[in-house]
């Protein structure tokens, strides 16, 4: 793993945008993965940045990881409403090139098959860009996820759906409970993955993922397994890491 440490999350986006801008400029077909929650956002912020300054993503495909079951695409906390409004329109990608799993189908598993194969047909992802839960969860997949696992449906832990409750201040509609999500397995076949993290809330689980033993209690952990894996983090984040830890591009 290579870990690239920033002052703060607008330097941390600004960091992983280069290396995303960077593979875009030699692959306009790339298939990105997406991922939601505030961490990517100073990340796509600093990419529309590039955008408006020349950088075409037109061509660029984008597989979002995950989506809530039981919200319709229309809600504006549902990942469809915020990959539309975070990702798709500053970034300048093509919409029929962006996906997001179909939480709202009748058929969830025949929805998660159908994921899976789009993503294969696309080529399967170059780049996948991640954030963290509290919990150690990447996409949705919560501690427990095994390293094989595929998309499908999944509940959500307490500590995801407290974490959450932030986006659903309205007690009216509840926090949703289940998701479709990517599988662990499925994330980890991605060419090269961006982890992006910051704040001080995330130091304990970037330290277990990065650092501690590789198991499905921490499903970030299998990330050590993957060749091509990049964390961004800002100083808060990083405050759990030894920077002289065997193996580790720490830069300041
Ligand atoms: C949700 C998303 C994850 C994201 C996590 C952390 O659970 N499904 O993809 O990484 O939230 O969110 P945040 O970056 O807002 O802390």
């Amino acid at each position: 793993m290579r870990i690239s440490v920033s002052p703060d999350p607008a330097a941390t986006g600004a960091a992983a945008a280069e290396l995303v801008a960077a593979a875009a400029r030699q692959r306009p077909a790339l298939v990105l993965g997406v991922a939601t929650g505030s961490s990517p956002r100073p990340l796509y912020r600093a990419l529309a940045d590039l955008v408006r300054e020349g950088l075409d993503l037109s061509s660029a495909a984008a597989f979002a990881l995950d989506e809530y079951i039981g919200l319709a695409p229309e809600h504006p906390e549902s990942y469809h409403a915020v990959i539309a409004r975070e990702v798709t329109a500053p970034l300048g990608l093509d919409r029929a090139r962006v996906r997001v799993p179909a939480g709202s189908a009748a058929d969830a598993p025949a929805a998660a098959l159908a994921y899976e194969r789009d993503i294969a047909r696309a080529g399967g992802v170059d780049l996948q860009i991640l954030g963290i839960g509290t919990n150690g969860h990447i996409g949705f997949n919560e501690p427990g996820s095994p390293s094989d696992s595929r998309t499908r449906v999944v509940d959500l832990a307490p500590q995801t759906v407290a974490d959450n409750s932030r986006f659903f201040p309205d007690p009216s509609r509840p926090v949703p409970r289940q998701a479709l999500t990517q599988g662990v397995g499925t994330i980890l076949e991605a060419r090269e993955i961006v982890l992006v993290a910051t704040g001080a809330h995330k130091a304990d689980a970037v330290a277990r993922a990065v650092a501690g033993p590789i198991d499905a209690a921490v499903p970030a952990s299998f990330l050590q397994r993957h060749p091509h894996v990049t964390l961004f983090l800002d100083e808060a984040a990083a405050a759990g890491l030894s920077p002289a830890a065997p193996a580790m591009g720490v830069s300041a």
